[in-house]
């Protein structure tokens, strides 16, 4: 298999990640992906208190992305995991776990307890496979769709 490399996400990586997004999910997915982009790389930002995003890298190109965060209105010991997907053609191979995983340590290591995913119906049962489980979606807004959460273990 050829080399996989896990490298922080930088500015110009944002329309490829966008586009993994929209792929991956919906095209208004892969458009809000890329705003948000924007506005959480420059921390601090009004909501954004904190964001680390990075990429999987094949061949020189981009094939994954994910990342965690944590915005004012979530509970301090909490970060959240945010755009999160691999390319069709470049799953199963445990990329995706990958960067989940890079995304918990920098979460950790970071001060969190916690992580959280907002998720989509389909997704559910791979974040119970990685650990997840469902929390009270009252805890943690804005809401969206599905809330599975893990704590973090040193
Ligand atoms: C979720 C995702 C990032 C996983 O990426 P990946 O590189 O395939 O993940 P891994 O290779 O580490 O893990 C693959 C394993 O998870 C399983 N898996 C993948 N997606 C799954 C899903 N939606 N539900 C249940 N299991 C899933 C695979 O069957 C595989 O199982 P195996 O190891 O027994 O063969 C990828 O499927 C994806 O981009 N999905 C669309 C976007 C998405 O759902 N994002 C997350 C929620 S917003």
């Amino acid at each position: 298999m050829e080399q996989v490399i896990i490298r922080p996400f930088l500015p110009f990586d944002i329309p490829a990640c966008a586009e993994i997004i929209a792929l991956s999910l919906t095209e208004n997915d892969g458009q809000q992906a890329a705003q948000d982009m924007i506005e959480g790389f420059n921390c601090p930002n009004p909501n954004y208190e904190w964001c680390q995003r990075i990429v999987a890298i094949k061949t020189g190109k981009i094939i994954g992305i994910c990342g965690a965060y944590h915005l004012d209105t979530h509970p301090k010991d909490h970060a959240g995991i945010c755009w999160y997907a691999v390319l069709p053609n470049e799953r199963k191979q445990g990329i995706g776990k990958a960067l989940l995983a890079e995304s918990e340590r920098m979460a950790l290591e970071h001060g969190f307890h916690y992580i959280f995913a907002w998720t989509i119906d389909s997704a559910i049962s791979y974040y119970e496979r990685n650990g997840y489980a469902s929390i009270s979606p009252e805890s943690i807004v804005p809401k969206e769709s599905y809330l599975l959460a893990r704590k973090l273990l040193k």
